[in-house]
């Protein structure tokens, strides 16, 4: 165990002094609309002690949207969606990486900076979808359909990036199976595994898409039915869903797009009252820097996002645990999908406004 900040925070609650209150107080500011003060003055000395160690071993942490306001808002260094994150880890001249989101965000990283130290403070932090599929299904539905190129979704293992042509987040699905199709001149795509985004994808393109039968359990249990409840209940509300909903969710939506597409929706948008169809700390974070909008909160906790904390976070900076490793060989082959999707110069995110059915040729699944 490497030796640093001294010991390993191992109590449930370190004390608020009054140095404390002097490093925190600014952070305070940005929080106080949603953290009461007794609240804040748990989370306080976390933020102190992983913001001074931060410095000290010169680590970044990279903050999912998903992650909850005292992460996103006073320790993550950068934020984002998926695809942001990605572009960060690859730019940062910092020597280790805290990804406070789950495992595959942490292995992308990885694959990106081989040479960093990269930590995910939680190795239960998983995801349905990255565990839906393996390398070898992969392999399997390359030789069942060929010519056709891999497309996967980020939210997959390092082994299944090492089979795949090219990746996509939901922010540039739709373009990136699109310069698929055209570089392999071919007229279907293997869009794998979450068979909603890729139904989602398939109302906007002619493309054909094989998919798998992955879902996000967080947004498959939202239902047009709950979207019809919520605009009964407030009229006028603006709907905004994450493309991993079911095509009736989406349907149902006044917009679909990536976590920071909904954020920079309301952003621009300013609507008098809105409601993201996604996991729940998204609302609390757009809702933080949108004062003027009100929040209809119905929304699904991720187990798994849920599972990073600001103890364990200090705890992974003291600790240096847990480290993701990778296989070299592994690393080379995944690191080339992930920078071509990386290099495309998209022009517009992927926004989901069906225009033809949501259909796909075939949905795959281990037998
Ligand atoms: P984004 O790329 O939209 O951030 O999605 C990641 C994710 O896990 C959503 O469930
Ligand atoms: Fe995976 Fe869904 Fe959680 Fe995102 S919200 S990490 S897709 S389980």
């Amino acid at each position: 165990m490497a030796d640093f900040g001294g010991e390993p925070t191992t109590q449930t609650s370190l004390p608020y002094t009054d140095v404390v209150k002097a490093k925190t107080d600014h952070l305070y500011e940005k929080v106080a609309a949603f953290i009461p003060e007794f609240e804040w003055r748990l989370h306080a000395p976390y933020i102190a002690a992983i913001n001074d160690l931060k410095k000290q071993i010169n680590a970044v942490i990279l903050a999912h949207n998903y992650m909850t306001p005292e992460i996103f808002n006073c320790v993550g260094d950068f934020a984002g969606d998926s695809l942001q994150l990605a572009k960060e880890a690859a730019k940062t001249d910092a020597d280790i990486i805290v990804q406070a989101g789950v495992h595959f965000m942490a292995e992308t990283s990885k694959i990106l900076c081989p040479d960093k130290t990269v930590l995910i403070p939680d190795m239960e932090a998983g995801c349905s979808l990255a565990a839906s599929l393996t390398g070898a299904d992969v392999r399997l539905l390359k030789q069942r359909y060929p010519g056709a190129p891999v497309v996967t979704y980020v939210n997959t293992t390092a082994d299944v990036k090492a089979e795949t042509d090219i990746c996509c987040t939901s922010s540039n699905a739709v373009e990136v199976v699109e310069h698929a199709a055209r570089e392999f001149n071919s007229d279907t795509v293997i869009l794998i595994p979450d068979q909603y985004l890729a139904k989602n994808v398939a109302a906007m393109t002619d493309i054909k898409i094989v998919t798998w039968a992955g879902a996000c359990e967080v947004h498959e249990r939202f239902t047009a039915d709950d979207i019809r409840e919520i605009r009964d209940g407030n009229p006028g509300v603006i709907v905004l869903a994450h493309p991993e909903c079911p095509p009736d969710v989406i349907a149902e939506a006044d917009f679909a797009g990536s976590t920071s597409g909904m954020s920079n929706y309301v952003k621009v948008n300013q609507p008098e009252h809105v409601v993201l169809i996604t996991e729940c700390s998204m609302s609390d974070n757009v809702a933080l820097e949108n004062p003027n909008v009100k929040f209809v909160r119905p929304c699904n906790l991720c187990p798994y996002m849920k599972r990073i904390t600001l103890p364990k976070i200090l705890r992974s900076l003291q600790t240096m645990e847990h480290e993701v490793i990778i296989d070299a060989e592994i690393i080379e082959k995944a690191r080339a999908p992930i920078e071509r999707m990386m290099a495309l110069p998209l022009t517009r995110q992927s926004m989901y406004a069906h225009e033809r059915p949501p259909e796909v040729m075939a949905i795959e699944t281990r037998v």
